[in-house]
Protein backbone atom coordinates (compact mmCIF):
# COMPACT_ATOMS: atom_id res chain seq x y z
CA UNK A 1 0.00 0.00 0.00
CA UNK A 2 0.82 3.55 -0.64
CA UNK A 3 2.32 6.00 1.97
CA UNK A 4 -0.56 8.25 2.19
CA UNK A 5 -2.81 4.69 2.52
CA UNK A 6 -0.53 3.55 5.04
CA UNK A 7 -0.94 7.25 7.29
CA UNK A 8 -4.48 7.38 6.24
CA UNK A 9 -7.36 4.84 6.92
CA UNK A 10 -9.87 6.41 4.70
CA UNK A 11 -13.79 5.78 5.05
CA UNK A 12 -15.73 8.20 2.53
CA UNK A 13 -14.60 9.78 -0.23
CA UNK A 14 -13.61 13.42 0.29
CA UNK A 15 -16.68 15.67 -1.16
CA UNK A 16 -16.04 19.51 -2.84
CA UNK A 17 -18.13 21.87 -0.88
CA UNK A 18 -18.75 24.63 -2.78
CA UNK A 19 -21.52 26.41 -0.79
CA UNK A 20 -18.62 29.13 -0.72
CA UNK A 21 -17.66 29.16 -4.06
CA UNK A 22 -16.36 32.09 -6.24
CA UNK A 23 -15.12 32.75 -9.10
CA UNK A 24 -12.99 35.53 -10.03
CA UNK A 25 -13.13 36.59 -14.03
CA UNK A 26 -9.77 38.84 -14.79
CA UNK A 27 -6.87 38.21 -13.59
CA UNK A 28 -5.03 42.23 -13.78
CA UNK A 29 -4.28 43.67 -10.92
CA UNK A 30 -7.82 44.34 -9.97
CA UNK A 31 -8.82 40.94 -9.88
CA UNK A 32 -5.83 39.53 -8.42
CA UNK A 33 -6.07 42.05 -5.33
CA UNK A 34 -9.62 40.69 -5.11
CA UNK A 35 -8.72 37.19 -4.70
CA UNK A 36 -6.09 38.03 -2.23
CA UNK A 37 -8.50 39.98 -0.04
CA UNK A 38 -11.30 37.21 -0.50
CA UNK A 39 -8.50 34.36 0.72
CA UNK A 40 -6.99 36.71 3.41
CA UNK A 41 -9.57 37.58 4.98
CA UNK A 42 -11.31 34.09 4.89
CA UNK A 43 -14.46 35.18 3.08
CA UNK A 44 -14.43 31.63 1.19
CA UNK A 45 -12.25 29.10 1.51
CA UNK A 46 -12.80 28.26 -2.29
CA UNK A 47 -12.24 30.14 -5.27
CA UNK A 48 -12.33 29.34 -8.94
CA UNK A 49 -10.03 31.90 -11.13
CA UNK A 50 -10.26 32.29 -15.24
CA UNK A 51 -7.86 34.79 -17.20
CA UNK A 52 -7.35 34.11 -21.02
CA UNK A 53 -3.60 34.48 -20.14
CA UNK A 54 -2.66 30.91 -19.02
CA UNK A 55 0.54 31.40 -17.94
CA UNK A 56 -0.19 34.60 -15.92
CA UNK A 57 -3.78 32.48 -14.81
CA UNK A 58 -1.15 29.43 -14.01
CA UNK A 59 1.20 31.52 -11.84
CA UNK A 60 -1.19 33.74 -9.83
CA UNK A 61 -2.92 30.16 -8.79
CA UNK A 62 0.39 28.14 -7.67
CA UNK A 63 1.42 31.70 -6.32
CA UNK A 64 -1.26 32.15 -3.85
CA UNK A 65 -1.75 27.97 -3.15
CA UNK A 66 1.46 28.75 -1.76
CA UNK A 67 0.11 31.29 0.93
CA UNK A 68 -2.71 28.66 2.05
CA UNK A 69 -1.55 27.88 5.23
CA UNK A 70 -1.59 31.67 5.93
CA UNK A 71 -5.21 31.51 4.72
CA UNK A 72 -7.51 28.95 6.06
CA UNK A 73 -6.31 26.09 3.68
CA UNK A 74 -8.15 27.45 0.93
CA UNK A 75 -9.10 26.21 -2.54
CA UNK A 76 -7.54 27.58 -5.28
CA UNK A 77 -8.85 26.44 -8.87
CA UNK A 78 -7.26 27.28 -12.30
CA UNK A 79 -10.07 27.59 -14.28
CA UNK A 80 -9.03 27.19 -18.23
CA UNK A 81 -12.40 27.05 -19.30
CA UNK A 82 -15.65 27.76 -17.49
CA UNK A 83 -16.78 24.17 -16.41
CA UNK A 84 -14.45 24.82 -13.21
CA UNK A 85 -16.60 27.62 -12.54
CA UNK A 86 -19.72 25.52 -12.14
CA UNK A 87 -21.96 26.10 -9.14
CA UNK A 88 -20.42 29.14 -7.70
CA UNK A 89 -22.08 31.04 -5.34
CA UNK A 90 -20.66 34.62 -6.77
CA UNK A 91 -19.07 35.53 -9.72
CA UNK A 92 -17.42 38.14 -9.74
CA UNK A 93 -16.35 40.08 -13.02
CA UNK A 94 -13.03 42.66 -13.06
CA UNK A 95 -12.21 41.31 -17.43
CA UNK A 96 -12.01 44.10 -19.93
CA UNK A 97 -10.08 47.21 -20.43
CA UNK A 98 -9.39 49.73 -17.63
CA UNK A 99 -8.94 53.47 -17.95
CA UNK A 100 -5.58 54.60 -18.93
CA UNK A 101 -4.36 58.32 -18.67
CA UNK A 102 -6.86 60.70 -19.71
CA UNK A 103 -9.55 58.51 -20.21
CA UNK A 104 -13.10 58.41 -18.48
CA UNK A 105 -14.30 55.07 -17.34
CA UNK A 106 -17.79 56.01 -19.74
CA UNK A 107 -15.38 55.56 -22.79
CA UNK A 108 -14.88 51.79 -22.20
CA UNK A 109 -18.56 50.43 -22.63
CA UNK A 110 -19.03 49.22 -25.94
CA UNK A 111 -15.44 46.89 -25.62
CA UNK A 112 -16.51 45.65 -22.64
CA UNK A 113 -19.71 44.61 -23.45
CA UNK A 114 -18.53 42.67 -26.59
CA UNK A 115 -16.19 40.85 -24.11
CA UNK A 116 -18.94 40.33 -21.87
CA UNK A 117 -21.03 39.02 -24.18
CA UNK A 118 -18.74 36.04 -24.91
CA UNK A 119 -18.12 35.51 -21.11
CA UNK A 120 -21.85 35.69 -19.58
CA UNK A 121 -23.53 32.96 -21.10
CA UNK A 122 -20.64 30.63 -20.29
CA UNK A 123 -20.75 32.11 -16.65
CA UNK A 124 -24.63 31.34 -16.16
CA UNK A 125 -24.52 27.92 -18.14
CA UNK A 126 -22.73 26.10 -15.55
CA UNK A 127 -23.64 28.10 -12.54
CA UNK A 128 -27.59 28.95 -13.31
CA UNK A 129 -28.27 30.17 -9.70
CA UNK A 130 -25.25 32.50 -8.90
CA UNK A 131 -25.09 36.22 -8.22
CA UNK A 132 -23.02 38.45 -10.57
CA UNK A 133 -20.69 40.87 -8.93
CA UNK A 134 -19.46 43.41 -10.93
CA UNK A 135 -16.39 45.41 -10.99
CA UNK A 136 -15.33 46.45 -14.84
CA UNK A 137 -15.68 50.03 -15.72
CA UNK A 138 -17.80 51.38 -16.18
CA UNK A 139 -19.51 49.58 -13.65
CA UNK A 140 -22.82 50.90 -13.18
CA UNK A 141 -23.85 50.48 -17.24
CA UNK A 142 -21.74 47.41 -17.24
CA UNK A 143 -24.09 45.99 -14.44
CA UNK A 144 -27.00 46.83 -16.50
CA UNK A 145 -25.28 45.16 -19.62
CA UNK A 146 -24.88 42.20 -17.61
CA UNK A 147 -28.41 42.12 -16.53
CA UNK A 148 -29.82 42.47 -19.85
CA UNK A 149 -27.20 39.66 -21.18
CA UNK A 150 -27.25 36.99 -18.25
CA UNK A 151 -31.12 36.68 -17.84
CA UNK A 152 -30.83 36.51 -14.39
CA UNK A 153 -33.37 38.10 -12.15
CA UNK A 154 -32.58 42.00 -11.20
CA UNK A 155 -31.71 40.73 -7.36
CA UNK A 156 -29.00 38.66 -8.45
CA UNK A 157 -26.79 41.39 -10.57
CA UNK A 158 -25.04 43.76 -8.35
CA UNK A 159 -22.04 46.10 -9.51
CA UNK A 160 -19.77 47.27 -6.89
CA UNK A 161 -20.77 51.14 -7.24
CA UNK A 162 -19.75 53.77 -5.34
CA UNK A 163 -18.91 51.23 -2.68
CA UNK A 164 -15.32 52.81 -3.03
CA UNK A 165 -16.02 56.72 -3.47
CA UNK A 166 -17.70 55.98 0.28
CA UNK A 167 -14.89 54.06 1.37
CA UNK A 168 -12.41 57.11 -0.27
CA UNK A 169 -15.11 59.83 0.72
CA UNK A 170 -15.31 58.46 4.74
CA UNK A 171 -11.70 58.25 4.64
CA UNK A 172 -10.89 61.83 3.57
CA UNK A 173 -13.65 63.03 6.76
CA UNK A 174 -11.80 61.05 9.05
CA UNK A 175 -8.53 62.73 8.04
CA UNK A 176 -10.15 65.78 8.36
CA UNK A 177 -11.59 65.15 12.13
CA UNK A 178 -8.84 63.13 13.07
CA UNK A 179 -11.25 60.39 14.28
CA UNK A 180 -11.48 56.29 12.84
CA UNK A 181 -13.33 56.24 9.41
CA UNK A 182 -16.16 54.14 11.13
CA UNK A 183 -17.10 57.36 13.29
CA UNK A 184 -17.79 59.18 10.29
CA UNK A 185 -20.84 57.83 8.06
CA UNK A 186 -21.41 59.11 4.95
CA UNK A 187 -22.77 58.24 1.64
CA UNK A 188 -21.32 58.59 -1.93
CA UNK A 189 -24.50 57.38 -4.62
CA UNK A 190 -24.95 57.49 -8.17
CA UNK A 191 -22.35 57.31 -10.80
CA UNK A 192 -19.04 55.64 -9.79
CA UNK A 193 -17.43 58.47 -11.78
CA UNK A 194 -17.65 61.93 -12.52
CA UNK A 195 -21.22 62.84 -11.71
CA UNK A 196 -21.07 60.59 -8.16
CA UNK A 197 -23.53 62.32 -5.57
CA UNK A 198 -21.92 62.65 -2.25
CA UNK A 199 -25.10 63.20 0.37
CA UNK A 200 -23.78 65.96 2.78
CA UNK A 201 -27.01 66.06 4.15
CA UNK A 202 -26.78 63.00 6.03
CA UNK A 203 -22.81 62.89 7.20
CA UNK A 204 -22.30 62.48 10.54
CA UNK A 205 -19.59 62.22 12.55
CA UNK A 206 -20.08 59.61 15.79
CA UNK A 207 -23.84 60.66 15.66
CA UNK A 208 -23.77 64.67 15.25
CA UNK A 209 -24.92 65.60 11.94
CA UNK A 210 -22.00 67.40 10.16
CA UNK A 211 -24.88 69.95 8.84
CA UNK A 212 -26.26 70.66 11.93
CA UNK A 213 -22.61 72.21 13.43
CA UNK A 214 -22.00 73.85 9.62
CA UNK A 215 -25.44 74.16 7.66
CA UNK A 216 -23.54 75.17 4.47
CA UNK A 217 -21.05 71.86 4.61
CA UNK A 218 -21.43 70.46 0.93
CA UNK A 219 -22.72 73.64 -0.82
CA UNK A 220 -21.45 76.37 -2.71
CA UNK A 221 -21.91 78.69 0.37
CA UNK A 222 -19.31 76.96 2.85
CA UNK A 223 -16.42 79.16 3.82
CA UNK A 224 -14.48 75.97 4.99
CA UNK A 225 -15.21 74.32 1.52
CA UNK A 226 -15.67 71.06 2.82
CA UNK A 227 -17.11 69.92 -0.91
CA UNK A 228 -13.44 69.77 -1.51
CA UNK A 229 -13.70 66.49 -0.44
CA UNK A 230 -15.85 65.46 -2.60
CA UNK A 231 -13.77 66.44 -5.63
CA UNK A 232 -10.78 64.51 -4.19
CA UNK A 233 -12.84 61.58 -4.51
CA UNK A 234 -13.71 62.13 -8.08
CA UNK A 235 -9.98 62.52 -8.76
CA UNK A 236 -8.73 59.80 -6.62
CA UNK A 237 -8.87 56.88 -9.65
CA UNK A 238 -7.38 59.48 -11.66
CA UNK A 239 -4.24 60.40 -9.26
CA UNK A 240 -3.67 57.06 -8.92
CA UNK A 241 -3.41 56.00 -12.16
CA UNK A 242 -1.53 58.47 -12.64
CA UNK A 243 0.85 57.65 -10.12
CA UNK A 244 1.00 54.01 -10.42
CA UNK A 245 -0.45 52.89 -13.46
CA UNK A 246 -3.49 51.55 -12.23
CA UNK A 247 -6.11 50.90 -8.90
CA UNK A 248 -6.32 48.10 -7.45
CA UNK A 249 -5.81 47.22 -3.47
CA UNK A 250 -8.68 50.19 -2.27
CA UNK A 251 -11.22 48.46 -4.68
CA UNK A 252 -10.25 44.60 -4.37
CA UNK A 253 -10.77 45.24 -0.87
CA UNK A 254 -14.45 47.23 -1.60
CA UNK A 255 -15.23 44.19 -3.32
CA UNK A 256 -14.77 41.69 -0.87
CA UNK A 257 -16.26 43.43 1.13
CA UNK A 258 -19.65 43.18 -1.01
CA UNK A 259 -18.75 39.69 -1.66
CA UNK A 260 -18.65 39.04 2.75
CA UNK A 261 -21.99 40.07 2.70
CA UNK A 262 -23.30 38.50 -0.40
CA UNK A 263 -22.38 35.52 1.38
CA UNK A 264 -22.17 35.84 5.18
CA UNK A 265 -25.30 38.30 5.33
CA UNK A 266 -23.66 40.40 8.21
CA UNK A 267 -27.06 43.26 7.51
CA UNK A 268 -24.71 46.03 6.59
CA UNK A 269 -24.96 48.53 4.19
CA UNK A 270 -23.33 49.09 1.19
CA UNK A 271 -23.86 51.83 -1.57
CA UNK A 272 -23.72 49.66 -5.02
CA UNK A 273 -25.03 49.51 -8.35
CA UNK A 274 -28.65 48.27 -8.85
CA UNK A 275 -31.65 49.12 -10.86
CA UNK A 276 -32.42 52.11 -9.16
CA UNK A 277 -36.19 52.71 -10.99
CA UNK A 278 -38.76 53.75 -9.13
CA UNK A 279 -36.31 55.61 -6.52
CA UNK A 280 -35.93 59.80 -5.96
CA UNK A 281 -38.23 60.17 -9.18
CA UNK A 282 -35.79 58.12 -11.82
CA UNK A 283 -38.45 56.39 -14.29
CA UNK A 284 -36.33 53.97 -16.28
CA UNK A 285 -34.29 51.19 -15.73
CA UNK A 286 -30.59 52.78 -14.77
CA UNK A 287 -27.98 50.92 -12.28
CA UNK A 288 -26.37 53.26 -9.94
CA UNK A 289 -25.18 53.10 -6.50
CA UNK A 290 -27.50 53.40 -3.03
CA UNK A 291 -27.24 51.77 -0.16
CA UNK A 292 -28.64 48.69 -0.30
CA UNK A 293 -28.33 45.53 2.37
CA UNK A 294 -27.42 42.68 0.32
CA UNK A 295 -27.65 38.94 1.35
CA UNK A 296 -27.25 35.28 -0.05
CA UNK A 297 -30.05 35.49 -2.33
CA UNK A 298 -28.71 39.00 -3.64
CA UNK A 299 -30.12 42.16 -3.15
CA UNK A 300 -32.14 42.71 -0.26
CA UNK A 301 -33.03 45.68 0.46
CA UNK A 302 -32.57 49.44 -1.01
CA UNK A 303 -32.64 51.89 1.92
CA UNK A 304 -35.22 55.10 0.92
CA UNK A 305 -32.80 57.51 1.68
CA UNK A 306 -33.80 61.59 2.60
CA UNK A 307 -32.19 63.55 -0.07
CA UNK A 308 -32.59 67.44 -0.36
CA UNK A 309 -33.60 68.90 -3.37
CA UNK A 310 -29.55 69.42 -4.53
CA UNK A 311 -28.94 66.31 -3.90
CA UNK A 312 -32.26 64.71 -5.29
CA UNK A 313 -31.40 66.89 -8.77
CA UNK A 314 -27.69 65.25 -8.56
CA UNK A 315 -28.80 61.92 -8.75
CA UNK A 316 -31.57 62.41 -11.32
CA UNK A 317 -28.29 64.03 -13.73
CA UNK A 318 -26.46 61.32 -12.73
CA UNK A 319 -29.22 58.55 -13.94
CA UNK A 320 -29.87 61.09 -17.02
CA UNK A 321 -25.88 60.63 -18.33
CA UNK A 322 -26.25 56.93 -17.43
CA UNK A 323 -29.16 55.95 -19.00
CA UNK A 324 -27.69 57.91 -22.26
CA UNK A 325 -24.71 55.75 -22.09
CA UNK A 326 -27.09 52.49 -21.28
CA UNK A 327 -29.09 53.14 -24.64
CA UNK A 328 -25.65 53.60 -27.01
CA UNK A 329 -24.86 49.69 -26.27
CA UNK A 330 -24.91 47.96 -28.77
CA UNK A 331 -25.75 44.24 -27.89
C1 LIG B 1 -11.41 53.20 -9.09
C2 LIG B 1 -11.73 52.26 -10.23
C3 LIG B 1 -12.02 50.87 -9.70
O1 LIG B 1 -12.21 54.12 -8.84
O2 LIG B 1 -12.84 52.71 -10.99
O3 LIG B 1 -10.40 52.95 -8.43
Amino acid sequence: SSTREKLLAEYIAPTKIDDEKITIVGLGQVGIATAFSILSQNISNHIALVDLNENKLQGEVLDLKHGCLFMGNCHVEACTDYSGTANSKICIITAGLSIGKGETRLSLVQKNTDIFKKLLPELVKYSPNTMLLIVTNPVDVMTYVSWRISGLAQCKVIGTGTNLDTSRFRFLLSQKFGVATSSCHAYIIGEHGDSSVPVWSSVDIAGVRLRDINPYAGTDKDTENWSDIHKQVINSAYQIIKLKGDTSFAIGLSTAAIAKSMLKNPINFHAVSINAKGFHGIQDDVYLSLPCLLNANGLSKIIRERLDDGERLQLQKSAEILGKVQSSVHF
